[in-house]
């Protein structure tokens, strides 16, 4: 755990120290659970956007992207169930005053059963080695049945407690599990209360006439009530989809995890329609697609996971995560669902709209149903610089700290370093960022040691240096350094382009998926 924790302080540090993330409005002593993102966390975002969206809208001819508003008529909370339902329960510890999410308490303490059944399964692989049948060991183990069912049997009964508003029944579940405060070990808890989570704001000049209006807390609903719109002027027949990425708004009872639960994020949601009865197979696809996207950056199979839901929203007929595996655990990073066709029918409902689609195939008009995908940008943001930050002892003893982006992703794809400044070095590499600066996003400098500029340029995780010494005069050559190999190797200045191209192109990536 302590392991864990150092680790994730480090990508912390490291995200502020490289000017990747800052807390928001530091010289006011930030404000919680809002981050900005700096010179490099901006590149590297951008370019985490332009994956997705190259992805969804150039690689599927019948996706298109739109840009909604995040200020929408509050009618649309009202059908989308977010008024009324959108809320966590939460529960305040009397002693520490510190506030806390009910069900999370209790995902936790189940999530400590199935560490203590993990730990059973790996003594037992220790002691039997090689002849060890896990699977065998799993289902007849019965310290590790015990701890599986206990898990089962809690998670079941809060489930039931919060479909049927029984907040009582979570409150007296975490009593019995005798949950403490994690910080101070203090059981004295309130009664569970529930908790929305739309930030409200005010739309109007005079106080009179004001209207009352939210944040959106989801992409979703802006494609939603512009499927019409969409539909008719792209002519798409369904199945087809829509594509987009902005920002969302929840007011987070606990976000203390940096930009894993933040109060102001970014999504990057899809909404796929389909006809009636053939969701379920669209829903499969989209999972399938939506994990090779991920293996595709090469972060490695063993870091996801599938987590199906057991227990669906009520507007779902199937619904999974992927999960990834952070530095505090496996966790959510992306959400596939099933929708059925209960967003549109809301909105047909509640604005009076016919919101329907002519098949000329079925020779009928209905609801479409919808499969969605819809992926956090900042959970993918942290997914990949924490995966990526690495430190390395290298073979001279000495170490370095490298960030070992996917190289399309990589903020800054090529740093141009005279070794002196003088001799007309930096006046020859300076034609040689003229030269690519079109092409990429490239960086010149000249102050320090060359072996401390290849450091700066590791720990942000420029895929190639490009060193120009007095032979470059001569021979119209250069040192090209690569980042993962550290190899060094001389290269004609006239080849740069081409090489940097095959390495940092998004080529590279959407041709995997
Ligand atoms: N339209 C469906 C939807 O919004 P969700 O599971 O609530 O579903 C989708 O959110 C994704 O958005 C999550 O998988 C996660 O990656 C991201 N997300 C949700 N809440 C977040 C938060 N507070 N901070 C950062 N990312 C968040």
């Amino acid at each position: 755990m302590a392991k864990q924790e150092d680790d994730f302080k480090k990508v912390i540090s490291h995200a502020k120290e490289y000017g990747f993330i800052f807390p928001s409005s530091e010289i006011y002593d930030g404000l919680s659970a809002v981050y900005d993102y700096g010179q490099n966390g901006a590149e590297l975002k951008n370019n985490i956007k332009q994956y997705w969206w190259k992805a969804m809208t150039q690689l599927n001819e019948n996706i298109v992207g739109i840009d909604a508003a995040i200020l929408m008529h509050p009618t649309t909370w009202k059908a989308s169930g977010h008024v009324d339902a959108f809320n966590d329960p939460l529960i305040d510890n009397k002693d520490s005053k510190k506030r806390f999410r009910a069900d999370v308490l209790i995902e936790d303490y189940c999530a400590k059963l199935e560490d203590k059944a993990l730990k059973e399964i790996a003594k037992a692989k220790k002691r039997f080695g090689e002849a060890f049948d896990e699977a065998q060991f799993v289902s007849t183990n019965p310290k590790v049945l015990g701890y599986r069912e206990k898990q089962k049997e809690i998670l079941q009964r809060m489930a039931k407690s919060l479909d049927n508003n029984d907040l009582a029944d979570v409150k007296a579940l975490i009593e019995e599990l005798e949950i403490a405060d994690p910080d101070t070990g203090s059981k004295n808890w309130t009664d569970v209360r529930q908790f929305n989570l739309m930030f409200g704001t005010k739309l109007g000049a005079s106080a009179e006439n004001a209207t009352d209006l939210y944040l959106r807390p989801e992409t979703a609903q802006g494609i939603f009530v512009n499927f019409l719109n969409v539909q008719k002027t792209s002519r798409h027949k369904l199945p087809f989809g829509i594509a987009q990425i902005g920002k969302a708004f929840r007011n987070e009872i606990v976000a203390r995890q940096f930009i894993f639960r933040m109060r102001e994020f970014e999504q990057m949601e899809m909404q796929f329609f389909v006809p009636p009865g053939t969701e379920l197979q669209f829903y499969e696809m989209w999972k399938e697609k939506r994990y090779k996207w991920h293996l595709a950056l090469g972060l490695g199979e063993e870091n996801y996971k599938f987590h199906d839901h057991e227990k669906l929203a009520h507007y779902a007929n199937a619904a999974a995560d992927i999960e990834f595996k952070f530095p505090f655990g496996f966790k959510e990073l992306e959400g596939i669902h099933s929708r059925t066709d209960f967003d549109l029918s809301a909105h047909e409902k509640f604005s009076g709209r016919k919101i329907q689609y002519f098949d000329p195939e079925r020779n009928e008009s209905y609801v479409p149903y919808v499969v969605e995908t819809s992926i956090g940008l900042d959970r993918m943001f942290l997914a990949l610089f924490s995966h990526c930050l690495k430190d390395e002892v290298l073979e001279d003893g000495s170490s370095r700290t490298v960030l070992s982006l996917p190289p399309a992703l990589a903020p800054v794809k090529a740093a141009i370093l005279p070794l002196v400044k003088k001799d007309g070095l930096p006046e020859f590499a300076e034609r040689i960022f003229n030269d690519l600066k079109y092409d990429f996003n490239i960086i010149f400098e000249e102050k320090d040691s060359i072996g401390k500029r290849y450091r700066r340029q590791d720990a942000i995780g420029t895929p190639f240096c490009i060193t120009v010494d007095h032979d470059s005069l001569k021979d119209f050559t250069v040192t090209l350094r690569e980042r993962d190999t550290m190899k060094q190797e001389r290269v004609p200045v006239e080849n740069l382009r081409q090489i940097i191209d095959k390495k940092v192109s998004f080529r590279n990536l959407l041709s995997k998926i």
